[in-house]
């Protein structure tokens, strides 16, 4: 590789993406039978966690950049490398847009984040719950490419079937949601209505991908969706 190409996938750029990326199997054929009761619970019971140690680190330096940077909040929670965070913080000029992910070996891929963004190592449930705890508000929230956990049993794993799901709805503002698989997206749209908020589903436009899953996914032949709501 030379070191232009080096440097590129240091930053975790999206140019080296493969076509080679499996459609989602799933036992499911439909919506999930047991999202109406999961969702329904944590509606009525909030869902509040001790903060775990392993996210202070990143809740304090979020703290720290917010004292000095007031700009309305961007989250682009479960970011991987932060390839979409830097695309975000450029659709967003007005907003500081800060991406999460837990894991560092995807973060550290980024290098050095930009000025207009911030990248935090933390489980994105942990810093909704801190967030929605101070009553923060946000501009937006970008949900791109979750884990799909596509057997019936991992319901309770993914985005809309986890207690934290509420969280989401106390944060506010323009939500959207994307998967490659669709009814990942459905049931996103499913669960948002059983909480009282109206949402449209629709294919991702083409273009510039914004993640690099999305140009994998892309690359790969395969159909993208997405969830958007106003909070
Ligand atoms: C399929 S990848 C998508 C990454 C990126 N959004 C993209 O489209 O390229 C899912 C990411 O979610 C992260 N993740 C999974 N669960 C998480 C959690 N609870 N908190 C923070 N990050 C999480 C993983 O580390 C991984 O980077």
């Amino acid at each position: 590789m030379t070191g232009a190409g080096q440097a590129r996938r240091a930053e975790g750029s999206i140019g080296d993406m493969t076509g080679n990326s499996r459609q989602v199997e799933s036992n499911q054929a439909g919506p999930h039978r047991g999202l109406g009761a999961l969702v329904a619970r944590p509606l009525r019971e909030p869902w509040r966690k001790p903060v775990a140690a392993h996210n202070r680190p990143a809740l304090d330096a979020l703290a720290a950049r917010r004292a000095l940077d007031p700009r309305p909040l961007v989250l682009d929670s479960f970011c991987g490398t932060g390839v979409s965070t830097r695309a975000l913080a450029a659709r967003h000029p007005d907003c500081l847009v800060v991406g999460i992910d837990k894991s560092a070996a995807r973060l550290a891929k980024h290098g050095e984040a930009g000025e207009g963004y911030l990248l935090l190592r933390a489980d994105c449930e942990a810093v909704w719950q801190v967030l929605a705890g101070e009553g923060v508000r946000l501009a937006a929230h970008y949900l791109l490419y979750p884990n799909p956990w596509p057997k019936a049993a991992q319901l309770k794993r993914r985005v809309h079937g986890h207690p934290a799901f509420p969280l989401l709805l106390e944060l506010g503002g323009a939500l959207e949601l994307r998967s490659n698989w669709r009814l990942y997206v459905e049931e996103f749209g499913i669960a948002l209505h059983l909480a009282g908020v109206r949402s449209a589903v629709s294919a991702v436009p083409g273009g510039e991908p914004l993640t690099r899953f999305e140009a994998k996914y892309r690359a790969s032949g395969h159909g993208l969706w997405r969830c958007r709501a106003q909070l």
